[in-house]
């Protein structure tokens, strides 16, 4: 099969080439894949530490080429979305049947294919603060390709929705016809929130913290600015009537039940309930240019490859 592989000496670390076709296990389904997106922690870090020649890539959607052996996931034909540590960025993957969703008939498959790390974090972020609806919620780091599914999805959950982007003049009216009923320029500019879902990290995640409101729950999801959290002395146990606050984590790929998650983001999809904010798209051999813009922060939202 054709695949997108690990080359440090290519522009991007990547180059189109050969690979041998996966071998499922007997839970994974074999699907030929038709689109990826492509994330932030993906093309910053993971081309970096794997070796040359390895197949990566997380988000992928496609159709089912052959079901899997012990029964489970999907039928042979079906369309699907998919998530797992690598193997995206091909023309054929094998993957856990516990990671596929299903796919409307006639979704498009680059829309779809944005769904599995920054829908699917977005929602399981906002889910880790329970009923959100009438509550306030902050998103930093709100014009990428996660946050802008954070907003869509926390606005849809009924919350009073503040987004955080470090441009506001140029984000400011995208982030609002999303759903954010304000935007500020930093974190700390906002009012006291029920919930944080932080994609940013370092200071940010600091500021943010501070705005929680008594039982609020801060979700640390990114780690943008590799910078350390430093709270000042007073910032954990705060005023007496703040003492009840959380910060959660959670790391994507070790999570259970996403099936039903990609599934029914797709749907959310497909019907354009939600609207997966492609702002670039492209054959997959122009993977470097869009890695290029992600990582220069010129391409605010998702950039979706198409395969094959
Ligand atoms: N825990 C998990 O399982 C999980 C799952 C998904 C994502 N993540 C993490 O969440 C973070 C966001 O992912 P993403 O895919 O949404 O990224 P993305 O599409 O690249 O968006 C990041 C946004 O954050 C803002 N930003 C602020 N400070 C930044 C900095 N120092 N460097 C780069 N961007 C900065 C940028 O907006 P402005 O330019 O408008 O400020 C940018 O639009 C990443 O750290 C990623 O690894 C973790």
């Amino acid at each position: 099969m054709r695949a997108l592989l690990v080359d440090r000496s290519a522009p991007g670390g990547l180059r189109l080439g050969q690979a041998p076709d996966p071998a499922p296990a007997p839970n994974q389904a074999l699907v030929r894949v038709t689109a990826t997106s492509l994330n932030y922690g993906e093309v910053r870090h993971i081309i970096e530490e794997s070796p040359d020649g390895s197949v990566l890539g997380w988000d992928a959607a496609g159709v089912v080429e052959r079901a899997a052996a012990d029964g489970s996931g999907p039928a042979e034909g079906t369309p699907v979305v998919t998530l797992a540590p690598d193997g995206a960025w091909a023309e054929l993957r094998a993957v856990d049947t516990h990671r596929i969703g299903t796919v409307p008939q006639g979704a498009d498959p680059g829309a779809i294919s944005t769904v599995p790390v920054a829908g699917a974090s977005a929602l399981r972020a906002l889910h880790r603060m329970g009923p959100i609806l009438g509550k306030r919620v902050l998103v930093t780091g709100a014009t990428g390709g996660t946050g802008r599914y954070a907003v869509q999805l926390a606005r849809m959950g009924g919350a009073h929705v503040t987004a955080s982007t470090g441009n506001p003049a140029a984000h400011g009216d995208g982030l609002r016809a999303l759903g954010a009923h304000e935007v500020v320029s930093d974190p700390a500019e906002s009012a006291t929130v029920d919930g944080v879902v932080d994609l940013v990290g370092g200071g940010q995640l600091v500021a943010a913290h501070d705005r929680l409101a008594e039982g609020g729950t801060l979700v640390a999801v990114g780690h943008l600015t590799g910078e350390g959290e430093n709270f000042p002395f007073g910032a954990l146990f705060g005023a007496p009537e703040r003492h009840d606050r959380t910060i959660a984590t959670f790391f994507l790929l070790r999570c259970t039940g996403l099936a039903p998650d990609l599934t029914w983001l797709a749907e959310r999809i497909a019907t354009g309930d939600l609207d997966p904010q492609v702002s670039w798209r492209g054959a997959w051999d122009r993977a470097p240019e869009a890695i290029e813009a992600l990582l220069g922060r010129t391409l605010h939202g998702k950039a979706v490859l198409e395969i094959g």
